[in-house]
């Protein structure tokens, strides 16, 4: 297929493209490289560095796209309540002009970076995609709403859209010589914080909060290995149908508490993760386990990678080599 990556010089985005290239699709990248690195590009791509916003230069009628993979927007859930309007013209804004150009090109297979954000505190655990959407930070709810424009979309104009719903997102893709991982800056997510702290680039790791009703306190989250989650992108963007949105939670169905990161990370690197107990962040829910029996059932997804462990390995491998070794 020819595919259209928004974000492809991103985390998630540019190990998805490096795998859709290696299954032999032409992808053509679009990245402002506001968050993303050109060393996450994939060379086999073409590149073009633009905003989402404008997504209609290149995906005209006459370039032949049959998907878009739409991964390009801003992921800090902290932030999002600091600067939402930042949230809400990036990640709504953007998506909604993206899904104009697809129309007006004739895509008919979308496939949507969306979250477990979207669920707020949740009323059942493990998750399911049925459960109630409430997000309580403005990044789920920017995201929710661009959920609810592809459903529209795909009634109304027969799109074949499917949303995959991550769960906390871990680990490096290290194959072939290949080594891509995360690189935020500044970093906000948990494990390469707690990461920066082993390497003793950062004095400690701060947990927001100990007051949450977990066992013990802090927040719990669901971990998922990249390369899992990338290989789930393959199966939704054949499983794509027109006038169908379909909707898929990925995550293991296991919750580590943020003390819990903190340990597996000082097993897995050796050395000390001190840490610092800090005010809640706000906007964070207590708990976002999955369930991802709907994707293992209707994709045929089964994770490779769901130890904590393998992800924390593997993130602190290309940590090493690719930050600490390249610094
Ligand atoms: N946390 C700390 N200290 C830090 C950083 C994070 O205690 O220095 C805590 C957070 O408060 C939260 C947990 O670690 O309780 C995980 O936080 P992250 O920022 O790593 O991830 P989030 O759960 O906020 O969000 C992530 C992605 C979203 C995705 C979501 C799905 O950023 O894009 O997971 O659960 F949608």
């Amino acid at each position: 297929m020819k595919l259209l990556v928004t974000g492809g010089a991103g985390y998630i985005g540019g190990i998805v493209t490096r795998m859709l290239v290696d299954a032999g699709h032409e992808v053509v990248v679009l990245d402002d490289l506001s968050t993303g690195h050109t060393e996450a590009l994939a060379p086999e791509a073409t590149f073009v560095n633009a905003r989402v916003h404008d997504a209609a230069q290149v995906l005209t009628p006459a370039a032949g796209f049959d998907g878009v993979l739409h991964f390009a927007a801003f992921i800090a859930a902290g932030e999002s309540m600091t600067r939402p309007e930042l949230y809400w013209e990036n990640n709504t804004v953007g998506s909604l002009a993206l899904i104009d150009a697809a129309r007006a090109a004739g895509v008919r297979r979308f496939v949507f970076s969306s979250t477990a954000a979207v669920y707020g505190n949740p009323t059942e655990l493990p998750i399911p995609e049925s459960a109630v959407k409430a997000p309580t930070n403005t990044y789920g709810a920017t995201k929710l709403a661009v959920d609810m424009a592809l459903t529209s979309e795909a009634i109304g104009h027969d799109l074949g859209a499917v949303s995959l719903r991550y769960f906390n997102v871990a680990g490096a893709y290290l194959r072939d010589g290949v080594q891509l991982g995360e690189r935020h800056d500044p970093e906000t997510h948990l494990i390469p914080i707690a990461l920066q702290v082993a390497a003793g680039r950062r004095e400690k790791l701060q947990i927001f909060g100990d007051d949450y009703p977990t066992a013990d306190g802090t927040c719990v989250r669901d971990y998922i290995h990249i390369e899992d989650l990338a290989r789930a992108h393959l199966l939704a963007l054949e499983a794509a149908r027109p006038g169908e949105h379909r909707i898929y939670n990925l995550g293991n169905g296991n919750g580590f508490s943020n003390r819990a990161v903190a340990e597996v990370v000082r097993e897995v690197t050796g050395r000390p993760v001190p840490v610092e107990i800090a005010p809640r962040r706000e906007g964070d829910p207590a708990e976002l386990v999955a369930s991802s029996d709907r994707a293992r059932t209707e994709l045929g997804w089964t994770p490779a990678k769901p130890t904590l462990h393998d992800m924390v390995g593997d993130a602190w491998a290309f940590y090493r080599s690719q930050i600490l070794e390249k610094a």
